[in-house]
């Protein structure tokens, strides 16, 4: 497929009728009404015909480990199912891990996420090892992998910054390395103050080398873990918040309203994105309660009812923290819909936002760069079904997966029969 194409019979979000798409030299050129009589004559090198499904611009997967993809069980499964079990299982597993064991299974969850039409992606590496290996060998995996999918590599400090005496020196050295981002995990710091030092750290180092933000924030249901107001002090303060974001802030859902109130209203001035993560979080949180458990999800409609942009991560993929994950995006919005009830028709359709362009503000994408409109990259997926409700409700295949106008990824309809009458 050359990067001059025509896509034929597709669909618009919100609109009827069927549409052609012309793309040309990896630019999006025009978009008309389909008319099958024009079609027919086409002088495009390439026809691709979408069979009624609606296109959308790319999936973002703002928050994905992949050093630990595909790992679960090795070397052993993480049985009561808790966070802190599953950080001591991957610790075991990546004291065995080696750089072609890192690549592979980065692939591979790279090949899911093409698949699926996931065209970038906020990984978050951990660079508590001595060694930084998995942080090298994601490194040079970008580049090698950014005509598939863009990547933003996190330094990520899973066992803390303060409580752990060469950490610091680690993340900068991880930092000069060449990340894209600086994270952090306050609540798993030994104390309150070493989790707001921890935060002033990663601020100061994210200002000296001019990186952005993303902190695995107050991921317990603690309510009294209480760290997002101090990173959204820091980004009002510095003026920072365009390029920070807080990850998960399960505690969020624990909160009293009216504190909860306040750390929503902090989050909007400070202009963050917030990340959930639905799939690990509602496995990983409640393990402390007995019945009523809680879910483990923050509160991801009071937070959008504010204008907060929010986006998914699917987080984990088959590792010591959750056992499951294919690189569709899907699950976790489905996760994310039933646990914040957001299943009324509007909320169905605007949710597509936090798998799409909620995500691309969250990784500061250029607007200019994504969303499918005359001018813009070619950087487009057609769905298998005709709308965002039936793409929603089926967890649809991606049929096509275009970037700068090339065919990455094809997955064809399934055919179901049904042998007897109904
Ligand atoms: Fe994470």
């Amino acid at each position: 497929m050359h990067n001059n194409v025509k896509i034929n019979r597709v669909r618009l979000p919100g609109e009827s009728g069927l549409y052609s798409l012309s793309i040309k030299k990896g630019i999006i050129d025009n978009i008309e009404a389909f008319d099958p009589t024009i079609a027919d004559k086409s002088t495009f090198i390439d026809v691709l015909d979408a069979e009624g499904g609606v296109v959308l611009p790319p999936f973002v997967d703002s928050h994905i480990h992949y050093d630990s993809a595909y790992t679960a069980g090795e070397s052993r499964w993480n049985t009561s199912g808790t966070l802190l079990e599953g950080i001591k299982c991957n610790n075991d597993r990546q004291g065995i891990a080696t750089e072609s064991d890192y690549l592979s299974r980065a692939k591979k969850a790279i090949q899911g996420q093409v698949l699926n039409g996931v065209q970038y992606a906020r990984v978050h590496v951990d660079v508590s090892q001595e060694s930084l290996l998995a942080l090298k060998v994601m490194l040079k995996l970008k580049e090698e992998v950014k005509h598939l999918i863009n990547i933003q590599v996190v330094a990520f400090p899973q066992m803390g910054i303060t409580s752990h005496p060469k950490q610091y020196e680690l993340l900068e050295l991880a930092v000069q390395l060449g990340v894209d981002g600086i994270g952090g995990v306050p609540h798993l710091e030994m104390t309150r103050e070493g989790g707001v030092r921890s935060i002033h750290q990663i601020f100061d180092l994210a200002e000296q080398y001019n990186k952005f933000i993303d902190i695995h924030c107050d991921e317990t249901d603690d309510d009294q873990s209480r760290f997002v107001e101090v990173v959204a002090a820091q980004a009002i303060i510095r003026n920072m918040g365009s390029v920070t974001s807080v990850s998960h802030i399960t505690a969020l859902h624990s909160y009293n309203n009216a504190y909860a109130s306040k750390v929503i209203s902090l989050i909007k001035q400070a202009k963050m994105s917030v990340v959930s993560n639905p799939l690990s979080n509602v496995i990983l949180q409640g393990r402390f309660d007995n019945y009523p458990v809680r879910r483990g999800i923050t509160r991801i409609k009071s937070l959008m009812s504010e204008g907060i942009n929010v986006s998914l991560g699917q987080d984990n993929l088959a590792d010591a923290f959750y056992p499951l994950g294919t690189g569709s995006m899907f699950p976790a919005l489905n996760m994310a819909l039933h646990l914040c009830h957001l299943l009324g028709s509007k909320d169905i359709d605007s949710s597509i936002d936090m798998i799409t362009y909620n995500g691309a503000k969250t990784l500061s994408i250029n607007p200019e760069e994504y969303g499918v409109e005359v001018g813009k990259p070619a950087n487009l997926i057609i769905m298998q079904d005709p709308n965002v409700y039936e793409c929603v409700r089926n967890q649809s295949p991606v049929r096509f997966n275009i970037r700068h106008g090339q065919l990455l990824a094809e997955n064809l309809p399934l055919k179901s029969n049904i042998f007897s009458k109904i």
